[in-house]
């Protein structure tokens, strides 16, 4: 039986996938697209482990059917930034060391990159509020929330004083 196709765009490239009707996108970006950084966690759209941007939003991949998303645009955490080019968010991830098992960490990034997006400079509260629904069971909450404000550090633009001699 031959699969109707869906297109889309993922990481700026696109792609046209045959899925069955049941298919997650989670499923289909994992493995029709081997792009691993979205993990299964709950499968249930409760635990953040598979956040990815859907048009720049952010969006549990496990909830959302891969045939949904068709003539959408999807970032995964490999469209971000290259180890030779990071993203900030990424930058400040590593330099706060908010990562331990590392498990969470795609869905972390990529709320943190659609929150800045929306809110440059989150307060704390605002940050936690955002965050909340992104799970961590190794406890790096602190080292994720500087991470988060080191972000927004990196990514304010720089005023144009600052960078005269
Ligand atoms: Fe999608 Fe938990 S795996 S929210």
């Amino acid at each position: 039986m031959t699969l109707p196709a869906v297109t889309l765009t993922v990481n700026q490239v696109e792609r046209t996938l045959a899925v069955p009707a049941q298919a997650s996108l989670l499923t289909a970006l994992r493995n029709d697209l081997e792009l691993n950084s979205p993990k299964y966690g709950c499968g249930l759209g409760e635990c953040g482990a598979c956040t990815v941007l859907v048009d720049g939003v952010a969006a549990r991949a496990c909830v959302i059917p891969a045939r949904g998303v068709a003539g959408r645009t999807v970032t995964t955490l490999e469209g971000l930034g290259s180890l030779a080019d990071l993203h900030p968010v990424q930058q400040a991830f590593i330099e706060e060391q908010a990562a331990q098992c590392g498990y969470c960490l795609s869905g972390m990034i990529m709320m943190t990159v659609a929150l800045l997006a929306r809110n440059p400079d989150p307060t704390d509260d605002e940050i936690r509020r955002e965050l909340s629904g992104n799970l961590c069971r190794c406890g790096t909450h602190l080292e994720i929330l500087k991470a988060v404000r080191r972000a927004a550090r990196l990514m304010r633009p720089v005023p144009a004083e600052a960078g005269k001699s």
